[in-house]
C-alpha cells in the first residue's frame, strides 16, 4: 500500500504521515525517473538487483512500474543471469526475508506454518527445494532467489497481480559442503534425506496448500531432475500444479523449433533431434517434441525414433542399465558411445539441444559435426546462467560458417559474421510460464495439463511475423513481452474453459475479461 512521496496531502493528513515525508507530492512517473537515475549509477547488475529488491520491499507498485517500463532491460537484472549470482551470494547479500521458508523442522504443522502468510487469497506458490538452481547445482536455502525472481516475471511479463503470488523454499537441508561450512548460511544445516523421508513431507506441504489456499496452483521450480519427475507424476492428476523446468522449458523450446521450421520451410516430423543432457529439461523437451511430431502425423514409435539423448554417462542406448523410466523410451539400439562428435556422425541429427549445465560443451568439433550433419543445423544452448551455455552465438555462427540457427537460454547481443548481423534468440521459459500462470490465475483451473503448455507454445509461435522470422528471430521481442503473453494467456484460458477445468464462470467476451484482469502498476485510491 505504500506510495512513498506520491501520497497526496489529504492522504498524508488522514494517515498521520504529515512531517514524515518531504513536502513535494510526486507522480509515479517522477518516482520512476528517480529510481532509473539511481539504477544508472550502479556499476554492476548485482548491485542493480539489490537496489531493485529493496525497492520491491519498500514500494511494490513503484517496483513494477519501473520494471514494466522496460522489461527487456530488467529481465537480465531480475532473472537470468544475475539471479544466479544473487543465489550464490544469497546469505551474504540478504537484507530482509521475502516469501516463506518451510523446513523439515515444521513436519506435522506445515498447514499451521502456511497460515502465517498474511495474504489469504494465494493463487500461485512457486516452490523450490534449492537442489538444482539453474546450472549451479545444490544451493540449499540460497535458492530462494529463484522463486522470488520467477514470480516477479509473472507480474512483469504477463500482468498477474503480485498480491496472490507466494515464493517458497522447501528446506530439506543441503549437500553443499561450502554452504554447510559458511557461518552466514541461512538454511537448515543437514544433509538432504531420501524419498522415504521427503515424500510424506512434500505430501503434507501439498495438502497444506490445498487447505490454506484452495484456489492455489503449485509451480515446482529447480528441484533435482529426478525429484522433478517424481513429484510432477505424484501430484499432476490430483491438484493444480506444474513443473516449469519440465513443461515450461519444453514449451519454449517447441516455440523456437516451430519458428526454425518456418524459416527452413521444413516440418518438425522430418528432423532428428539430439540432446546433450537428459535431466528434467532434456526429457521434458524430448517428450513435448515427440508430442509435436505426433501432431504432424508420426506414430509414437516413429516420433521417439527421431529423438536421441546423450548425458554424463554417454549416449542413451538400449544396453544402458542406469536409466530412469522417463529416459527409457529414448534409449534406442546403438553401440555405446561416450563421444558426442562420434554420436552426431552416426545418428545424423539436424537439431542439437544443450541442457547439460556444462558451459562450452558444444566445442568447435561438435558444431562442425552438426554443420556436416545438416544443411542449416538448429543449435540451442539452453543451459543457464551465461557461463553454462553450451556455446556462445559467436561460436555457433563462426564454426558453422554462418549456417546455424541458434538460440540460448540467456540473452546474448547481436553478432556480426560474414558481413551479416545475426540476432540470437533467447529460449527462456519466461515466455511461457507467466502466460500460463495468468491463465491459471484468471480461471482458477483445477488442473494444469501438457496440452496447456502446447497451446502456449503455439500461441507464442503464431505471434511471430514473417518479417521477424526473416531477420532470423526465433522468439518474440522482449520489449513487447507483456502484450505477447497476455495474448498467449487468452488462448490458454480458452482451453481451460473448453476442458471444463475452470472454477469460475466462462465470460462472454474472453479477451476483454482477461485484459480487465491485467495488473496495472498504478497507485489505488
Ligand atoms: P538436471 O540436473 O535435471 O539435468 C542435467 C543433465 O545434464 C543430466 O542428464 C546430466 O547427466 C547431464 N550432464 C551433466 N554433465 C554432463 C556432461 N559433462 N556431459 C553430458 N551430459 C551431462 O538439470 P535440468 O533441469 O535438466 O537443467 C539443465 C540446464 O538447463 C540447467 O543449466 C538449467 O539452468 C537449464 N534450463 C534452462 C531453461 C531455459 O528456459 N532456457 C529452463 C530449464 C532449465
Amino acid at each position: 500500500m505504500n506510495k512513498g512521496n506520491a501520497f497526496t496531502l489529504s492522504e498524508r493528513a488522514s494517515l498521520g504521515l504529515e512531517g514524515l515525508l518531504p513536502p513535494s507530492v510526486e507522480t509515479i512517473d517522477l518516482q520512476s525517473q528517480r529510481a532509473l537515475q539511481q539504477l544508472g549509477q550502479k556499476t554492476s547488475n548485482l548491485e542493480r538487483y539489490i537496489y531493485m529488491i529493496q525497492l520491491l520491499d519498500s514500494n511494490e507498485t513503484l517496483f513494477y512500474h519501473v520494471v514494466m517500463s522496460d522489461p527487456a532491460y530488467f529481465l537480465p537484472i531480475l532473472y537470468d543471469p544475475t539471479v544466479g549470482e544473487a543465489c550464490l551470494k544469497f546469505s551474504h547479500i540478504y537484507r530482509r526475508p521475502r516469501g516463506m521458508y518451510i523446513s523439515m523442522e515444521d513436519k506435522g504443522r506445515v498447514g499451521q506454518v502456511l497460515s502465517n502468510w498474511p495474504q489469504k487469497d494465494v493463487r500461485v506458490i512457486c516452490a523450490t527445494s534449492g537442489a538444482r538452481i539453474l546450472g549451479l547445482g545444490d544451493l540449499g536455502a540460497n535458492g530462494m532467489g529463484i522463486p522470488i525472481g520467477k514470480l516477479q516475471l509473472y507480474t512483469a511479463c504477463a500482468g498477474v497481480p503480485p498480491q496472490g503470488l507466494l515464493p517458497a523454499l522447501i528446506d530439506f537441508g543441503t549437500n553443499n559442503r561450502e554452504l554447510l561450512n559458511d557461518p552466514l548460511y541461512l538454511g537448515l544445516r543437514r544433509a538432504r534425506p531420501n524419498w522415504d523421508v521427503l515424500d510424506p513431507f512434500v505430501d503434507e506441504f501439498v495438502q497444506g496448500v490445498q487447505d490454506q489456499f484452495p484456489l492455489c496452483c503449485i509451480h515446482f521450480e529447480d528441484w533435482r531432475g529426478i525429484d522433478a519427475f517424481h513429484y510432477l507424476e505424484r501430484y499432476r492428476e490430483k491438484v493444480s500444479c506444474f513443473n516449469d523446468d519440465i513443461q515450461g522449458t519444453a514449451s519454449v523450446a517447441v516455440v523456437g523449433l516451430h519458428n526454425a521450421m518456418r524459416i527452413l520451410g521444413q516440418d518438425l516430423k522430418d528432423q532428428k533431434v539430439l540432446f546433450l543432457g537428459a535431466g528434467s529439461a532434456g526429457i521434458g523437451i524430448a517428450n513435448m517434441v515427440a508430442s509435436a511430431m505426433k501432431l504432424e502425423g508420426l506414430t509414437d514409435g516413429q516420433a521417439h525414433d527421431r529423438i536421441w539423448l546423450f548425458d554424463i554417462n554417454g549416449l542413451l542406448e538400449s544396453t544402458r542399465t542406469d536409466l530412469i523410466p522417463e529416459q527409457r523410451p529414448f534409449a534406442h539400439v546403438h553401440a555405446p558411445s561416450h563421444d558426442l562428435v562420434e554420436s552426431i556422425a552416426s545418428i545424423g541429427p539436424t537439431v542439437l539441444i544443450g541442457v547439460s549445465t556444462v558451459g562450452g560443451a558444444f566445442t568447435q568439433g561438435v558444431i562442425e559435426a552438426m554443420a556436416r550433419s545438416a544443411e542449416r543445423p538448429v543449435i540451442f544452448a539452453l543451459s543457464n546462467p551465461t557461463e553454462k551455455a553450451e556455446c556462445t552465438p559467436d561460436q555457433a555462427y563462426r564454426w558453422s560458417s554462418g549456417k546455424a540457427l541458434y538460440a540460448a537460454g540467456v540473452q546474448f547481443p547481436p553478432v556480426r559474421y560474414g558481413g551479416k548481423t545475426f540476432l540470437p534468440g533467447q529460449a527462456n521459459n519466461f515466455y511461457i510460464y507467466p502466460a500460463v500462470g495468468f491463465a491459471i490465475y484468471a480461471t482458477s483451473t483445477k488442473r494444469v495439463t501438457d496440452e496447456m503448455f502446447i497451446e502456449a507454445a503455439k500461441a507464442t509461435a503464431d505471434q511471430m511475423t514473417e518479417e521477424q522470422l526473416g531477420m532470423g528471430m526465433l522468439f518474440p521481442a522482449q520489449s513487447n513481452v507483456l502484450e505477447v503473453e497476455v495474448r498467449t494467456a487468452i488462448r490458454v484460458a480458452t482451453l481451460v474453459f473448453d476442458r471444463n477445468f475452470a472454477r469460475v464462470d466462462r465470460p462472454k467476451d474472453m479477451e476483454s475479461w482477461m485484459r480487465g484482469l491485467v495488473y496495472k502498476p498504478q497507485y489505488g485510491a
